[in-house]
């Protein structure tokens, strides 16, 4: 098992983990577009020898100078769920708002979405909003959750 950076050459396979895992569609271009972002998170999980699952982010202007971070999607091939891999893309997340002393950390997930949800608790994320209706097929809100850190000033 290897965390590394995505590059274009796994889009298909991000593609395909997105929709095995039942993630909003996220067309190929999406993908290239997002690794033209430099200052951005692409990490991919590799499990017999194969990417097993993917975590995307960026960082977002904040309240103050200081930037935030978004978490746009994570997903693993439902057969290497419940093998930790989930937890470790999200110390990859977390890793990356550290080095970039992000301030406050967001993301959504649908209500119903149980496993996605603790996983977040377990990393300090706290329920602070909704959206309702946000999500389709089936219509669902959004749990907007975040993250603040409290970044040593040396
Ligand atoms: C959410 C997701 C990325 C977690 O990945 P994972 O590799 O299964 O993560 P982990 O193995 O680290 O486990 C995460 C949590 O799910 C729980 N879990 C894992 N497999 C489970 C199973 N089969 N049944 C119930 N709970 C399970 C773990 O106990 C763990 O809970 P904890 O955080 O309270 O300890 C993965 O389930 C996934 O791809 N889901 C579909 C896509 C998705 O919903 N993405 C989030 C969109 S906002």
């Amino acid at each position: 098992m290897l965390l590394r950076e995505l590059r274009a050459s796994d889009v298909e396979q991000l593609v395909s983990i997105a929709a095995e895992s039942g993630l909003s569609y996220w067309p190929p271009d999406g993908f290239i577009s997002h690794f033209a972002d430099t200052s951005a998170l692409s990490k991919g999980i590799i499990a017999e020898s194969g990417l097993a699952g993917f975590i995307v982010a960026r960082l977002i202007p904040g309240e103050t100078e200081a930037l935030d971070a978004e978490l746009l999607n994570i997903g693993v091939y439902p057969k290497f769920q419940g093998r930790g891999y989930g937890g470790l893309l999200m110390n990859a997340f977390i890793d990356f708002c550290t080095l970039s002393k992000v301030r406050k950390a967001w993301l959504e997930v649908r209500d119903s979405n149980q496993r996605a949800r603790s996983l977040y608790s377990r990393f300090g994320f706290q329920e602070i909003g909704r959206r309702r209706g946000f999500y389709t097929d089936p219509t669902e809100d959004a749990v907007l959750m975040c993250l603040t850190f409290d970044h040593d000033e040396d």
